[in-house]
């Protein structure tokens, strides 16, 4: 069984202990209400590194005071069950209680006034725990989600190099479901020099195409069998690509007239450059086609990889 740690020295002390012995750890970041796709990064994992620790931690601080922080699902047994049972095991689950809480036992919070983020302020903030360093990725945050979630990536950025800083792993795998997430990541650890390994994980899917993710719990039946538009309409703009419709503007204005039709409410779709993450008008070099649409009060993103 996996050995579970709550306490940020207590990690540290584990990884630098088994590093000591020559071994390499590999860290899996998640929020939890473990799903497949989960599992898939630890497997990932393992081809790369001899321990595995996976993280289960809710970050308040890439939430903003009016998103789902409060209704994220959580089920922790579930979750050890699901870990306990994946082929190769886990090592260490790090699920620390509060990653921004540095009173040491005292409840004497500092209060802290307006701290940036031009006028837009995460869950961590809100409660004011004298918290005020941030990592941004200063342009790659920008579009895409970060246009509607702009303390999102800062938030994700900031929790990751903490956990970096914790856990000390040669390797940590992140899905490309969370496509923006994981390049951002990438260019953090190239530009802050980590020398940490990040590797990028395939997107794993139900039998009908969505994209597993722990927010589908949320979805009704009906909004399930409409957020399906979305996978659909990336698979045909795929192949109409591959069959040399190149332009962009055509390609999108089909996928979002197939997921408006179907129901859902379009955040944005977008085909940008693999890398760069920047908008192209004509398929000519690897991209990546990314949505994000509201099912009733869900969100959910997908993306497909196009190289042709
Ligand atoms: P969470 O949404 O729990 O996702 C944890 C990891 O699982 C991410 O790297 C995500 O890309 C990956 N993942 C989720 N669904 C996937 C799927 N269907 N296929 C493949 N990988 C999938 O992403 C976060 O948590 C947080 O932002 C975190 C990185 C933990 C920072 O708080």
């Amino acid at each position: 069984d996996p050995l579970v740690i709550t306490g940020k020295d207590e990690m540290r002390k584990w990884s630098r202990q088994m590093r000591s012995q020559g071994k390499t750890i590999g860290l899996v970041p998640t929020m939890g209400y473990l799903h497949q796709g989960h599992l898939s990064l630890i497997q990932q994992a393992h081809k790369h590194c001899h321990l595995i620790v996976v993280s289960i931690y809710v970050n308040p601080g890439q939430f903003s005071p009016s998103e789902d922080l409060s209704t994220y699902p959580s089920d922790f047994h579930g979750d050890m069950l699901k870990l306990k049972s994946v082929p190769g095991g886990v090592d260490v689950v790090f699920c620390p209680k509060n990653l921004y809480d540095y009173s040491n036992g005292s409840d004497e919070k500092q209060k802290n006034e307006n701290l940036g983020g031009g006028g837009v302020v995460s869950c961590v903030e809100e409660k004011g725990n004298g918290h005020e360093t941030w990592v941004r990725v200063e342009r790659l945050e920008k579009g895409l989600c970060g246009k509607s979630r702009p303390v999102f990536f800062r938030g994700v950025a900031t929790i990751v190099t903490k956990l970096f800083h914790i856990v000390e792993p040669d390797v940590a795998v992140f899905g490309k479901k969370d496509y923006q997430q994981w390049r951002i990541i990438q260019r953090m650890v190239r530009d802050l020099d980590f020398a940490i390994e990040i590797v990028g994980s395939e997107i794993m899917r139900d039998g009908d195409g969505l994209a597993l993710s722990s927010r589908n719990v949320h979805l009704s039946a009906e909004e399930r069998e409409k957020a399906l538009s979305i996978s659909r309409s990336l698979l045909k703009a795929k192949s109409a690509a591959k069959d040399g419709q190149v332009k962009c503007r055509e390609l999108k204005d089909s996928a979002i007239l197939t997921i408006t039709q179907a129901g859902g409410r379009i955040d944005y779709a977008e085909i940008v450059d693999q890398e760069s993450l920047e908008a192209v008008e004509e398929i000519s070099s690897p991209v990546v086609f990314c949505v994000a649409a509201w099912f009733g009060k869900v969100r959910l993103i997908d993306n497909m990889e196009i190289n042709i």
